[in-house]
């Protein structure tokens, strides 16, 4: 089943940058797909229309079978809840708890007073803790989330995805600021619990081999233009060297 078709995407920034020329893909339900493509190849234009950080210039995006470029804000608050992101830069709230960070998953399901006050209900709390335990952090749940170090602030930054309970999670170059070891131990955590928990997930890397290893799926972006689009055991030398290679103006 399809949680996700992409038609004929296009986006042109307002400097007027193609980002996107006209891609089209779509993802099964419970795929691990990942993006690989070199910087500016246009990697996080792909996840950020997917939840429309980013409004696509022509094209269509269904996501279960609803279409996300011209839902409106309170179908957008709906839709976007139900997708999990996943940061370079961990985006927690730094002088909050970490037990704090992982209940704001929650956020969206709530009403905005109960929210502001932090009103959270004793299932949330309770699912919470349960994420903590999962990313194996609960030794650590009344620190400040800024006195983590980046794995585990990124382990973090997954419990709250999930505190979402959702349907897809996007991960826009999740490892990109850590070390090889720990980036393992993330890449880990996130293909278990995606995979236990049948949810489907999105990643974009630029660590080729990382990709092979966990990927059910591989996309290789060059400007804009998906240029691969198979397993990891299809993806031979030539084809990476094919999406890393730059295109010579002519
Ligand atoms: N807000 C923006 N305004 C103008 N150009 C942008 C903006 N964001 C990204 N771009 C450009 O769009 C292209 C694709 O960028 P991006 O999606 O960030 O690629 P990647 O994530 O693969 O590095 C690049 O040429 C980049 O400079
Ligand atoms: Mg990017």
């Amino acid at each position: 089943m399809e949680i996700l078709e992409i038609q004929n995407l296009t986006k042109i920034y307002k400097d007027g940058t193609t980002a996107l020329r006209d891609i089209s893909f779509n993802v099964k339900k419970g795929e691990f797909a990942i993006i690989i493509g070199s910087s500016g190849a246009g990697k996080s234009t792909i996840l950020r229309s997917i939840n429309r950080l980013v409004q696509p210039t022509s094209g269509s995006i269904l996501f279960q079978n609803k279409e996300i470029t011209t839902s409106s804000k309170g179908e957008l608050r709906k839709i976007r809840r139900e997708m999990g992101m996943i940061f370079q830069g961990f985006h927690l709230i730094k002088r909050v708890s970490v037990l704090k960070n992982v209940l704001h998953g929650r956020l969206g399901y709530m009403n905005s007073f109960k929210g502001a006050i932090g009103a959270f209900s004793k299932e949330d709390e309770e699912a919470a803790w349960s994420l903590l335990e999962r990313v194996g952090l609960t030794d650590q749940a009344y620190k400040r989330a800024g006195e983590l170090s980046g794995g585990q602030q990124q382990r973090v930054a997954i419990a709250r995805a999930l505190a979402q309970k959702p349907a897809l999670i996007l991960a826009d170059e999740p490892i990109a600021s850590l070390d090889p070891t720990t980036s393992e131990t993330i890449m880990n955590y996130l293909y278990q619990i995606c995979h236990e928990d049948g949810i489907t997930c999105i990643v974009n890397l630029h660590q080729v081999e990382v990709a092979k290893r966990y990927a059910t799926r591989i996309l290789g972006v060059q400007q804009g233009t998906i240029i691969f689009d198979g397993s990891a055991t299809e993806l031979s030398d030539s084809e990476i060297q094919h999406i890393y290679q730059k295109k010579l103006v002519v």
